[in-house]
């Protein structure tokens, strides 16, 4: 059986890169896969989070995927803390995971920064609850995007050994799924820098609730470089800005980047800076309002999340127990 789990952080500022480099892939799934979407709120608060803030991200990120086309009902959208499993299966993968397995982890360098001995424990063991969070599910596919690779490297590599251990075949090796051209959205003010939730200026990203005139903004001033677009792949060299703005054209009108090349290589970045603005405008505005519209009834978006979290403790407790067993604790 495919299965599929996938989830996001509730840290604020959902962006253009959380929605192509994720949710808007996880709508199309929903058509084939049995899946599980996640508002991973005890990941979030492995970097400390004000607690008003925390409930108003989580409700918004289910209001971000309810708004980009998942379905609640067909499939489960439920925030982390609600089901225990995670935390339960997060111990035992602690005890799993090698600490030179979790020292290579990058996301955590970069996280940590300089100031390693001030990061919380939690950020170091993250890798391990993340793990968790797929396996608990015995999930088989896990569709993110590029940056989250290494962590399901990780996840496959505590599944094996697990069941190595234990000489059982109780986890599957789950699968990433990395599509299309928006793997890596990066900075509108870097090219080579990833778009991100926590880079301090605003001007670096198009958030999902951005207006308008925000996202045609932040579009203009995007840097770019004096020369006209190149008019082939090759013409990427050197040039990330460029590479950036039409990868995200690509992705947000749904073709692939030899198209984009072929409709405005050649031309400068002014007008097909408007051609984008446009086109953002147009893919994110109804998402954006939409998530407005739920957003205004939060115990809606609440009910569904408890829904969610009931449904996904039904699927989670016979394989923990089942783990537990396995582990010596019962049985
Ligand atoms: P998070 O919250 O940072 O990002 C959510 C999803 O968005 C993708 N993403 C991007 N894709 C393209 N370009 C970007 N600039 C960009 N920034 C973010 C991420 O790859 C991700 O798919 N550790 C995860 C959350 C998590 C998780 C899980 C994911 C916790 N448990 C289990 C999958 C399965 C994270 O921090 O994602």
């Amino acid at each position: 059986m495919n299965r599929i789990f996938s989830g996001v952080q509730p840290t604020g500022n959902l962006h253009l890169g959380n929605y192509l480099g994720a949710i808007r892939n996880w709508v199309r799934l929903q058509e084939d896969f049995d899946c599980i979407f996640c508002v991973v709120d005890m990941h979030a608060i492995t970097v400390f989070q004000d607690p008003a803030a925390l409930r108003t991200s989580t409700r918004e990120v289910a209001a971000a995927m309810i708004a980009s086309g998942i379905d609640p009902k067909a499939n489960i959208i439920f925030n982390q803390s609600r089901n225990p499993s995670h935390a339960e299966l997060a111990w035992v993968f602690n005890c799993v995971a090698r600490l030179g397995w979790l020292n290579r982890m990058t996301q955590f360098k970069e996280k940590a920064g300089k100031n390693k001995e001030n990061a919380s424990v939690g950020l170091y063991a993250y890798p391990n609850l993340m793990a968790a969070d797929i396996l608990a599910y015995k999930a088989t596919h896990v569709p993110v995007g590029e940056d989250q690779k290494q962590h399901l490297e990780l996840t496959r590599d505590i599944a094996t050994k697990f069941n190595n251990d234990f000489q059982v075949d109780l986890f599957p090796l789950p699968e990433p799924q990395i599509f299309g051209t928006a793997t890596r959205v990066m900075s509108l003010r870097d090219g080579t820098k990833k778009m991100s939730k926590s880079d301090p200026s605003a001007l670096s990203r198009i958030s999902m609730t951005d207006d308008a005139d925000t996202i045609a903004k932040k579009i203009r001033k995007a840097k770019t470089d004096p020369e006209p677009l190149p008019d082939n792949k090759d013409g990427f060299e050197g040039r990330p800005e460029a590479a950036n703005l039409m990868g995200i054209y690509a992705a947000l009108d749904d073709t692939d980047l030899d198209a984009v090349i072929a409709q405005y290589g050649g031309q400068q970045f002014s007008t097909f800076k408007q051609a984008l603005a446009d086109l953002a405008v147009a893919k994110l505005g109804p998402i954006g309002d939409e998530m407005q519209r739920l957003m205004d009834d939060s115990g809606h978006l609440d009910a569904i999340l408890e829904d969610g979290g009931q449904r996904a403790r039904a699927i989670t407790q016979p394989i923990l127990k089942e783990v537990y067993e396995v582990v010596g604790f019962l049985g």
